[in-house]
């Protein structure tokens, strides 16, 4: 380890993952580790956000400790201690917060809070050493579909998003309508890779007014309930693989589409996916294939970087430290806090 190296320890608890890492100048996971509570929400269909609060609050000091571990850094050797401080849910972003302000106070070591997006997008500088600034990154997740610009380290515009439901929580709903369970992402993706015609149910593509790059996921999924609805009066069986290719081909379409628009318009060389439904293999093989056909080169990070983790706000942090971005004790937990935004 040389005296210029940055070495980052990060903790992500936004929704119901908790996880820590330890990151070396922005590119390099020495440690990761994920705590995932899947299995405790699947009974209710979705994260219960009092349950996952006091999970995070069970779970944090180890995963915090076997991050450090692993990293085989001491926790004095930290430069920075960085935390997700927004968007998400604020009784696990609160634990996250606390957590990292304690060890910052107890070290005396600077803190840095994260947003949570930011992180995702930066997941990108991990999987890509090579890849810098300026770029197009689509950053689709449970909780947001932005079409982002990333104009520099930090420095975002968003110049699409959605006006509804994010692509991840199409998935999920769909996925609990047709009886999959949750998270319905990674199901109807594993599904749909073995079975399914996409083109078997014609399912309207988002249509948005106004803003170009936009996108609309509510409407898709009322027609997918619709379609179910009207099968079931007929007593008619449901091709569960045909709906979800289908469903899954008509989100993919409209992710790809508007992003193609958005490169042809902008002329961008790089796009970037980020978030949860980037491990998605339809979206990456329809994107790839678009990218192709106009010479753009496509970027993704690994699976488990796509989904929640802590090695993303360790890099996205390791950029703030360098511009001099250090919070105080009065940090807080942001739920709302926007793409851009300082807090
Ligand atoms: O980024 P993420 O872990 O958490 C948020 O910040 O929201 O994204 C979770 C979302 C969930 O909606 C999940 O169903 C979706 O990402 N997801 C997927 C896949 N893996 C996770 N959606 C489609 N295909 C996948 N393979
Ligand atoms: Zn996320």
């Amino acid at each position: 380890m040389s005296d210029k190296d940055v070495t980052i320890l990060a903790i992500e608890s936004s929704c119901d993952e908790t996880a820590a890492a330890v990151v070396r100048n922005g590119r390099e996971a020495l440690s990761g580790v994920i705590s995932t509570q899947i299995a405790l929400h699947k009974e209710y269909g979705g994260v219960v956000p009092e349950i996952a609060s006091r999970k995070h609050i069970e779970k944090i000091t180890p995963v915090v400790e076997e991050a450090v571990r692993m990293s085989g850094v001491a926790l004095n050797d930290m430069d920075a201690i960085a935390v997700t401080c927004g968007p998400g849910l604020v009784g696990p972003l609160l634990v996250g917060v606390s957590f990292a302000k304690s060890i910052a106070f107890a070290l005396n070591k600077p803190l840095i809070g994260v947003h949570h997006i930011e992180g995702h997008i930066a997941a990108n500088f991990v999987a890509h050493p090579q890849l810098e600034p300026p770029f197009a990154c689509l950053v689709v997740s449970g909780g947001h579909t932005h079409l982002v610009v990333v104009k520099d380290y930090g420095e975002y515009e968003i110049i699409g998003r959605t006006r509804d439901d994010a692509a991840g929580e199409a998935y999920d709903k769909v996925a609990r309508a047709i009886g999959l369970g949750y998270p319905g992402g990674p199901k109807i993706d594993r599904l749909c890779r073995e079975q399914g015609d996409p083109l078997s149910i014609p399912f309207p593509q988002s249509k948005v007014t106004g803003t170009e790059y936009d996108f609309s996921f509510s409407g898709l999924k009322s027609a997918v309930l619709n379609y179910i609805n009207q099968m079931e009066m007929k007593g008619e069986a449901i091709d569960t693989a045909n709906l979800a290719a289908s469903f899954q081909h008509a989100v993919v379409m409209s992710l790809v589409n508007k992003t193609m628009h958005a490169v042809e318009e902008y002329g961008f060389t790089r796009l970037a996916l980020a978030g949860g439904v980037a491990s998605n293999s339809y979206l990456r093989a329809k994107m790839k294939e678009a990218c192709e056909e106009r010479g753009v080169q496509l970027f993704y990070p690994e699976p488990l970087l796509c989904t929640d983790n802590a090695v993303m706000i360790g890099s996205a942090a390791y950029y703030e430290y360098m511009k001099g971005v250090r919070h105080g004790y009065d940090l807080n937990a942001y739920p709302g806090l926007v793409l851009g935004e300082k807090v």
